[in-house]
């Protein structure tokens, strides 16, 4: 694979919408190409599994059943455009990935780590971001910030106490693969963020 492979991550509301946008606004202003992709979604099959997971009639969801659902959309995304883009050379930049399901369902729902990975392993194979931006702000600053959940959607409304323990993966699996994922102050401006964002991007070796 020729390409890159950049993905963000974090809690709910800590500006990662709007990290994203900046950076693709930056890149279209220099001519870049570029794919953006979120997860999960990002092609037809995907996006249907995306409503099945976050849609609130699907209340009674086993943690096994939403990490198995978020992998299978996450291999189709993977067979059928990250990896293609990758081979032609592209840059990929997607919002949210495999940590995210260490995050949410391997530390938040109680899955595991060793069943998380091995689950990413399935649904990954050998695609690995290069590097991950990690918008490091807890959530209860994030939700302060936001004035609250959204009440729509299923996981964002799942609870406090929920919300603390992905903010716990976040920095267990930061640990896990410094390497990798960057953590980035997102406490600050959304200028002053996108700065560090930059930063990160150039002390990974990617240059834009
Ligand atoms: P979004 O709000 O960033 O679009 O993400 C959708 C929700 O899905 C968000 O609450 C995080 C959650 N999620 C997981 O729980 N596991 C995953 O693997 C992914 C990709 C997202």
């Amino acid at each position: 694979m020729k390409g890159t492979f950049i993905t963000f991550e974090g809690c709910e509301g800590v500006g990662k919408t709007t990290q994203v946008e900046m950076l693709k606004r930056y890149l279209s202003e220099r001519g870049r190409d570029f794919l953006f992709l979120r997860e999960p979604g990002g092609n037809a099959v995907s996006e249907k599994i995306r409503e099945l997971i976050l849609t609130k009639e699907n209340g009674e969801m086993c943690g096994r059943c939403e990490a198995l659902l978020y992998s299978a959309a996450r291999a189709q995304l993977i067979e059928t455009v990250i990896r293609p883009a990758l081979d032609a050379g592209r840059l990929v930049i997607c919002d949210r990935f495999a940590d995210s399901t260490y995050a949410y369902q391997g530390v938040a729902r109680g899955l595991g780590a060793d069943y998380v990975a091995k689950l990413n392993a399935l649904a990954c194979g050998d695609v690995v971001p290069d590097l991950t931006v990690f918008l490091d702000m807890a959530p209860s600053e994030a939700f302060a910030r936001k004035g609250g959940a959204d009440s729509s959607d299923r996981l964002e409304s799942a609870g406090a106490q929920f919300h603390e323990r992905v903010y716990e993966g976040y920095l267990q699996a930061a640990d896990k693969w410094p390497e990798r994922i960057r953590k980035v102050d997102a406490r600050r401006s959304p200028q002053e963020v996108f700065a560090s964002v930059l930063r990160a991007i150039a002390e990974a070796g990617i240059s834009l």
